[in-house]
């Protein structure tokens, strides 16, 4: 066994153990799993912060399948826990750090759609709508654009900003698999799959492939975990950064999904991480 695996069966067999030995505390930590990652972690001494660490490395390696502990988590951070100053980092970097590494991307998707009879375009996870509103202000005209996302306080905003884009509160999983209507672009940013479990990830696949099939989807900078081997390994893994998030084999799931790539690039992100831009027709 290699170093990093026996690393990580020790870091199991701890956190198993402090699971059943303190309980209530593990129910805590369940409860608001995903603040550690954000500084916002239960343990406040350097010892508690130290069980914590190992009680959420048990919780979600042995959840990673599965996926609901960790899927309602991450909707419950994105939902309720984050604070205003996120968005604002991120409206702020939009144009000098976000926007220029995806313009090749965002050409390439425009040809795509200008071969097509899309009618309405629709981000996953808009978070401050600025990639929506450019799009809006350079793709083709006759399009509608949507932006969904779970937080209620900043698509409120949202729509003061831009209110000529209709910005929708609601979890894009159940909005998306309640529609029905076609010539779709639905695209993300940023790191958004990242928090769907593979179940649910491969569910909304087969959702927009069997009843929107002539929709495309377009991921722009999905992170990737460093050791993720896309020719080989396509099951999910987990990020490596104490997240938590997915790591998902977009290329090899959106192919499993009945989908054909039409753009593929990895890239490293200037945030510093792996990242892969895949769009895909049916
Ligand atoms: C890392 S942020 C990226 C935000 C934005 N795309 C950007 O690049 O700045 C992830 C966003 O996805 C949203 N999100 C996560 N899961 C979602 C879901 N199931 N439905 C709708 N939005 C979701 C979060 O609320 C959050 O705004």
């Amino acid at each position: 066994m290699d170093s990093r695996r026996l690393k990580a069966s020790i870091k199991m067999m701890l956190g198993l153990i402090l699971t059943k030995l303190m309980p209530a505390t593990t129910q805590k930590i369940k409860d608001s799993f995903a603040l550690q990652y954000w500084g916002k972690g239960v343990g406040k001494s350097k010892i508690g912060k130290r069980i914590e660490t190992l009680i959420r490395f048990y919780l979600a390696h042995s959840n990673k399948n599965k996926g609901d502990i960790l899927e309602k988590s991450h909707k419950d951070f994105w939902r309720n826990e984050i604070d205003a100053e996120w968005y604002q980092k991120s409206e702020a970097r939009f144009h000098d750090a976000t926007l220029p590494p995806l313009a090749p991307h965002i050409a390439a998707l425009n040809r795509l759609i200008k071969d097509t009879k899309t009618r309405t375009l629709c981000e996953i996870g808009t978070g401050d709508g600025m990639l929506l509103s450019h799009l809006k202000n350079t793709l083709a005209s006759h399009l509608t654009f949507i932006g969904l996302d779970l937080s209620e306080q900043r698509m409120a905003l949202n729509r003061n900003q831009f209110s000529d884009i209709n910005f929708l509160a609601c979890d894009a999983f159940d909005w998306i698999s309640q529609r029905s209507e076609d010539h779709t672009v639905y695209i993300t940013n940023g790191g958004v799959m990242e928090y769907f479990s593979q179940a649910s990830l491969e569910a909304l696949f087969k959702q927009i492939r069997t009843e929107q099939p002539h929709s495309i989807i377009s991921l722009f900078h999905e992170p990737i975990a460093p050791d993720h081997d896309l020719n080989h390994d396509v099951e999910s893994r987990l990020t490596l950064g104490g997240e938590f998030s997915y790591s998902h084999n977009y290329p090899k799931l959106l192919e499993r999904a009945g989908f054909t790539i039409q753009h593929l690039e990895e890239e490293s992100h200037p945030a510093g991480y792996r990242a892969l831009t895949i769009i895909a027709t049916v």
